[in-house]
């Protein structure tokens, strides 16, 4: 245990009370490295703890922090991180699952509503001035309720989807994961109501496929050509996980072909996504900027759970939530 000051690297905005939190205990600088290069390599040089988000920390990085003892992500997802190279250098990499899954779960299906019912598209319309008559069977949508749901990924923020459609829009829900989930145990609210099922099962009758993937060398380009083709004709991919497990190409044939009605994402392989992509403006596709945990409450929840993971690791203490670097 210590309670020396250390020094800390923050690397993305933390809101004022967070970072007070941080400047009770430790020497603490801030240097944005997508504007301020030259200051984040300085302050990199000395840091003992480095909390942020949104940027790469590969090897180069970790190899510039030699006094690095934490790194503290203002995030669930760990891709953003060379896994390896904190291993190597017993660093150790905390992540904040847990606090945002149930926002997450909100704006999934708020693209799920938003695809099936159009409703983006039709708000246009009104904006536009465009809403002359009683809309026909054109700029009909179809029922969310009573479909069926395909979550490709089931952890905490896929059983968080599932409660929502099970209970909620009475919708049966297959998944497919590496094992099926106890859900004696781990979701009892689910069971009877969600299946873990082979994937081609999956595919064939999902009426709205989810993809929930963490970003692994596995699940890179996962969602592909040959994926996608096998799902029910006239089906919705929504993607809420990482946009790198999807060939983007691939969904954009599928859009265009006819063989998918619609696609909301959330995330792409490029963020932000380049003025040049299609999927920005198809009109098949309902594209956000990366918003899955992006409210007040759990964005500020997020922020809480670094700090706290900080501060117990450049203590001595395990923190709350530590990502395995060795089992990557
Ligand atoms: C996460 O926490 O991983 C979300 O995708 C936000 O980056």
């Amino acid at each position: 245990m210590s309670d020396a000051r250390k020094k800390v690297l923050v690397f993305r905005a933390l809101p004022p009370d967070q970072m007070a939190r941080l400047q009770a205990a430790h020497d603490v600088s801030f240097a944005d490295p997508k504007k301020d290069h030259a200051a984040f390599d300085a302050a990199l040089a000395e840091a003992q703890g480095l909390i942020g988000s949104s940027f790469p920390i590969d090897a180069g990085v970790i190899a510039a922090a030699p006094k690095l003892e934490v790194v503290s992500s203002v995030s669930v997802g760990v891709d953003n991180y060379d896994l390896a190279a904190l291993h190597a250098r017993n660093i150790v990499l905390a992540h904040t699952p847990g606090v945002l899954d149930e926002t997450v779960a909100d704006t999934v299906f708020a693209l799920l509503m938003a695809t099936s019912r159009r409703v983006v598209e039709l708000a246009a319309l009104v904006r536009e001035g465009r809403w002359d008559r009683n809309i026909g069977e054109d700029l009909f949508g179809f029922d969310v309720h009573g479909k069926t749901l395909g979550l490709l990924g089931f952890g905490r923020i896929g059983q968080a989807i599932a409660r929502r459609a099970a209970l909620g829009f009475g919708m049966p829900v297959l998944y497919h994961a590496r094992r099926p989930v106890d859900l004696a145990t781990q979701a009892p609210e689910l069971q009877g109501r969600a299946n873990h099922t082979p994937l081609p099962k999956l595919l064939a009758r999902a009426d709205f496929v989810v993809a929930m993937l963490p970003l692994t060398p596995q699940t890179r380009g996962m969602v592909d050509a040959a994926l996608l083709a096998q799902m029910k004709p006239g089906a919705i991919f929504i993607n809420g996980g990482r946009g790198a497990t999807v060939d983007e190409a691939a969904l954009l044939a599928a859009l265009d072909s006819g063989r998918l009605r619609a696609a909301g994402l959330d995330v792409f392989a490029r963020e932000p996504l380049p003025l040049d992509s299609r999927l920005r403006t198809h009109p098949q596709v309902t594209p956000l900027p990366h918003i899955g945990s992006a409210t007040h409450e759990t964005r500020h929840a997020m922020a809480a759970l670094a700090v706290s993971n900080l501060l117990d690791a450049l203590a001595g203490r395990r923190p709350a939530a530590v990502f395995d670097t060795a089992a990557s």
